[in-house]
């Protein structure tokens, strides 16, 4: 169980404790985003889209570098994923909604690599049917946060390893086991399969440049426990001729109990996109709040949105006005606003998202071919 007590841990398979996201940049040595690296991408995209405002995208490599190569007329190619290890919740769709604005605001290609691979070989009781199982689902949702079909490929790892072992076995050379082990602590006793699995999530920062012969630099939003697999692969890029893939990186989005990220493992505190709207409901009225245990010390203290999950959702993901979010923590803080209301709005506004996300899921059914790799 996450407690904010526990030593902080952050791998591509583990994360728990506390996050100190300040730390995190040190100990990774990344950049922080900058205020001035934002008023150079409010010029691109205009109003600065809510993730980059309010900070849940806090990190970067060579973020500034790509901006320069786009204002030089280059093209860029945005590469995401999913480790395919169960249903869609919430959390995962932040990077995905961040990496659809980029999508629209840069007109780039986008690859997203579902390892099925990667699920199947670090969880000890996972068939490979299952983890490919679930890519093809959670595909519906990576579909429904609405990417442009005519420019984004899902690979599914196992479907394609035609073509990516081709470009995986380039990278695998240059990598040995002792950086694999050093970078994810693997041990003597690891499976092969995850020693060489780096070299696999490395091939889609590479796989344009590889099937048009032109050099193009790739941006990857994603979560910053991705991050060991980007310092391997930067190492590898220039040996093998290529630019070094760019990050910009986010945090965590948190469960609904007391502290520690949205995980499925979790399900209480987890709000799933096939969650019914009545459960997710449920689920949020059961929350951990920041508020008083009574509501005469509620409106005599108020409440503490610094440790909330309800108002961190309204503040990542559901409340779009700055104003009016401002205003729920002002409220929130001088006890006017009570948890159970706050429920309430938080509530109506998952549900509407859900039925939205539910409908557009349904309908991917239909052109998740078209978005396949295979049938580039
Ligand atoms: N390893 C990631 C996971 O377990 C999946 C992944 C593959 C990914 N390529 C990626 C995530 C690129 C972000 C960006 O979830």
């Amino acid at each position: 169980m996450a407690s904010d007590e526990e030593e902080m841990i952050v791998t591509p398979w583990t994360v728990s404790g506390k996050i100190d996201y300040s730390r995190l940049i040190e100990e990774f040595g990344t950049q922080p985003i900058t205020e001035d690296l934002l008023k150079r991408i409010k010029k691109h995209t205009g109003k600065l889209h809510l993730q980059l405002r309010r900070g849940l995208f806090f990190s970067h490599r060579d973020l500034d570098w790509i901006l320069d190569m786009y204002e030089a007329g280059r093209r860029f190619v945005l590469y995401t994923g999913r480790g395919p290890s169960g249903p869609v919740h919430i959390g995962h769709l932040v990077p995905w909604i961040f990496t659809k604005h980029l999508q629209d605001v840069f007109g780039s290609k986008l690859y997203f690599q579902m390892t099925d691979d990667e699920k199947f070989l670090v969880n000890p009781d996972f068939t490979l049917e299952k983890s490919t199982g679930f890519a093809y689902d959670n595909a519906l949702d990576v579909i429904a946060v609405g990417f442009d079909v005519d420019k984004t490929k899902i690979i599914m790892d196992v479907e394609d390893a035609g073509t990516i072992y081709k470009i995986a076995v380039k990278v695998a050379k240059r990598i040995t086991f002792s950086t694999i082990k050093a970078a994810f602590g693997l041990t003597e006793s690891s499976n092969i399969g995850i020693i060489f699995f780096p070299a696999i999530q490395a091939v889609p920062c590479f796989i344009e440049s590889e099937l048009t012969g032109e050099n193009v630099p790739c941006l990857i939003p994603a979560a910053i426990d991705q991050d060991p697999y980007w310092r391997v692969t930067r190492d590898v890029a220039p040996k093998l001729g290529y630019f070094k893939p760019a990050q910009i990186h986010c945090k965590f989005l948190p469960g609904l109990g007391r502290g520690g990220k949205m995980s499925a493992s979790l399900p209480e505190t987890c709000i799933f996109t096939t969650d019914l709207p009545e459960v997710a409901e449920k689920k949020i009225w059961n929350a951990f709040t920041g508020g008083k245990p009574t509501v005469k010390e509620q409106k005599l203290h108020g409440g503490d949105p610094s440790i909330c999950p309800i108002y961190y959702y309204d503040y990542y993901l559901f409340e779009e006005e700055d104003e009016k979010l401002n205003e729920t923590y002002r409220k929130c803080r001088n006890g006017e606003l009570l948890c159970g209301e706050h429920k309430i709005m938080l509530a109506e506004k998952v549900k509407r998202f859900l039925k939205e996300h539910q409908k557009k899921r349904e309908k991917a059914k239909d052109v998740l071919d078209d978005f396949l790799f295979k049938n580039r």
